[in-house]
């Protein structure tokens, strides 16, 4: 089979699935917004912190500088009609927490909102934003991780064939993950 030599700026469109997150943020004025990444990683496990790669004209990304505070929380499968709507932008003085139907629960340290429906939500404060290419990595140090009890196995670990979370591939495709038996190393 040919191996086809392609544009290197698509390699994120191939290197795919990847974990799509709901982020809400929060301005000075303590209205909320919720923008879709999947540009998302783990960063260390001690102290708990999160990276993701966000554009530098979003709404999101203005309200991260301000307040700096935000909650990751994960979108299932049901969701991916809200999902696709978080990923738009809109005028900013319209909600698009609203705009989506999604529902918001207060969180316990940071003003950003968790959403109701999304089985994992973690309350971050931001550490550090620092540009690389036309994209700035944000860290977060997770402070408080919510996550819905029956939703995890013994050792903590995300039922995924229960949450079935969506996977991005690009625009408005996503993956659902198929879960394999635990390997044997
Ligand atoms: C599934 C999905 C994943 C996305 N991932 C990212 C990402 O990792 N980084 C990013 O900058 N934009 C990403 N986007 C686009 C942003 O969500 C979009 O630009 C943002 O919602 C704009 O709204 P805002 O101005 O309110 O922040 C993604 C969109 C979708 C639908």
């Amino acid at each position: 089979m040919a191996q086809i030599t392609r544009d290197p700026r698509d390699f994120w469109k191939v290197l795919a699935p990847r974990l799509t997150v709901l982020v809400t943020t929060m301005d000075r004025q303590g209205r909320t917004d919720v923008s879709a990444f999947s540009f998302v990683s783990p960063i260390s496990f001690d102290p708990p912190l999160i990276g993701i790669a966000s554009g530098v004209k979003k709404h999101s990304y203005d309200n991260l500088l301000q307040k700096r505070e935000f909650v990751v929380n994960l979108p299932t499968e049901k969701m991916i009609e809200k999902i696709a709507v978080a990923g738009q932008k809109w005028d900013p003085h319209v909600s698009k927490i609203e705009r989506a139907g999604l529902k918001t629960k207060p969180a316990v340290h940071v003003g950003p909102p968790l959403l109701a429906e999304c089985p994992v939500s973690a309350e971050c404060y931001l550490e550090e934003a620092k540009k690389y290419g036309d994209h700035v990595l944000l860290i977060g140090k997770v402070i408080a991780l919510h996550v819905r009890d029956e939703l995890v196995d013994e050792k903590g670990r995300l039922k995924v064939a229960l949450v079935r979370p969506a996977l991005h591939v690009a625009d408005n495709l996503f993956a659902f993950p198929y879960v394999s038996k635990e390997a044997k190393g």
